[in-house]
């Protein structure tokens, strides 16, 4: 039976590609992610034969998973990386990721951020306030740099997903309204250390229809026109990340679908020649990577049935946050009818909000390891420590070999660098 397709199982066994799952599960413990190397691969195939023949620079939107393992596989495919912070800009640097193929979003830019993005060489800033603007001018005029820029306009359309990663609302935090965004490139054209490259946008996240994308590229080529109109020629366009991945049976939107309209688009208003730049994130890695967990106690009620497990939301927040849906299957499956119940899969912390799955048809037994699917975006990015739990490892699979490409933290080195008073 195939899950996905580099999660299949085999004799009974859930893989990631030729491994047991329940081998990695005995060789390095649980709670552990892994990942599938021939997954990102795909994930960037779709991408590559989405965007032959154009002018197209896919900038991976790491937040979602950071690892250096990860960064270097899609490094070495020809991505370039959607950045939001000072210590992601590090992360790409150590993979000698290339600083030309950069786009730095986030709302919150701070001066040091700026800084090291200048030194760096980074393809653009995405600005997302006059108020940024007017700090990376003066940065870049202290660094006797030229910094070069896109606007980050926020279309107000509605990406029809989950309140808490819709972006592309007027009231939401992002970007700057697509009504005063012209007034704000004419104000950066006067800045001389400042050089407008680009627009962009990012209206959301797990989207699954095409319309929100069309509405706002909609926007953003008027936008286009107006500026050319007053002078100020782009030379991109970057429509962010937001594509969404199969939980439990999405409709899914292709890269190659979103794409030939955004292209035909292009071509109808005589914007051609622009470079389209893409920011996606869970779509590359979503997934392809699993949580894998073990059932450490059952406990079963007059109301609920209870699967205690070693993972807790600390290792995977979404469903607590988002109310997320992720797929929980059994690495080695029971065929024992007797035992099927339906459970919550729940952690060990001290929340009623620690749940990882709910209403779950599964034959468990104590001691059994289960699979968290899709958890190679946002799953680890977001890990916490709370309540003194190491991050677990992380291992990516190649065919039969697994590698260890972050080791599971020490309870030592939690609290190492804390100190008492006297
Ligand atoms: N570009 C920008 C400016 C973004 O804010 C994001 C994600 C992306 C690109 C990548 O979006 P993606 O292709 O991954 O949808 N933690 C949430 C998702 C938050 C997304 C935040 N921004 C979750 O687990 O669902």
């Amino acid at each position: 039976m195939t899950v996905s397709p580099h999660f299949e199982f085999r004799d009974g066994v859930l893989h990631a590609e030729d491994t047991p799952l329940s081998h990695l599960a005995n060789q390095f413990g649980t709670p552990l992610y892994v990942y599938s190397r021939q997954a990102l691969h795909d994930a960037w195939e779709a991408y590559r034969i989405a965007t032959r023949g154009r002018d197209v620079l896919v900038c991976f939107g790491m937040k979602a998973n950071s690892n250096l393992a990860v960064l270097n596989e899609f490094r070495k495919l020809g991505s370039g990386f959607d950045i939001v912070s000072g210590g992601e800009l590090a992360r790409v640097l150590a993979v000698g990721g290339d600083p030309s193929k950069i786009v730095f979003s986030g709302v919150g830019k701070q001066v040091w951020e700026m800084q090291a993005a200048l030194k760096a060489g980074v393809k653009c800033f995405n600005i997302e306030s006059e108020a940024e603007l007017a700090r990376l001018s003066d940065v870049a005029q202290q660094s006797g740099a030229i910094a070069r820029i896109s606007m980050r306009v926020n279309p107000d359309v509605d990406a029809q997903t989950h309140p808490y990663i819709s972006t592309g609302l007027k009231e939401n935090k992002f970007g700057i309204a697509i009504e005063t965004a012209v007034a704000v490139y004419q104000h950066a054209a006067t800045l001389p250390n400042i050089e407008i490259v680009g627009v962009d946008c990012h209206i959301g996240s797990q989207i699954t229809e095409i319309s929100p994308y069309l509405d706002a590229l909609d926007k953003l080529i008027v936008l286009i026109k107006i500026l050319a109109d007053k002078g100020i020629e782009l030379k991109h366009l970057d429509l962010g990340g937001g594509i969404g991945i199969r939980y439990t049976d999405e409709t899914l939107l292709s890269p190659t679908v979103l794409l030939d309209k955004v292209f035909q688009a292009l071509d109808a208003h005589g914007l051609s020649h622009l470079q389209l730049v893409l920011e996606p994130g869970r779509s590359l890695v979503g997934n392809s990577g699993v949580l894998l967990t073990t059932v450490e106690y059952l406990k079963h009620g007059d109301v609920k049935n209870f699967a205690i497990v070693d993972a807790a939301m600390n290792d995977l927040i979404r469903p607590t946050l988002y109310d997320a849906w992720h797929s929980v299957e059994a690495v080695v499956p029971r065929k024992n009818a007797a035992c099927a119940r339906v459970y919550d899969i729940v952690g060990p912390i001290c929340e009623s909000g620690d749940w990882l799955a709910r209403d779950r048809s599964l034959r468990l037994e104590q001691g059994d390891v289960l699979a968290i699917m899709s958890a190679g975006a946002y799953a680890f990015t977001m890990a916490s420590q709370y309540n003194t739990r190491p991050r677990a490892a992380e291992i990516m699979v190649d065919g039969s070999n697994a590698h260890v490409v972050r080791p599971r933290e020490t309870l030592e080195s939690l609290f190492a660098t804390e100190t008492t008073l006297e």
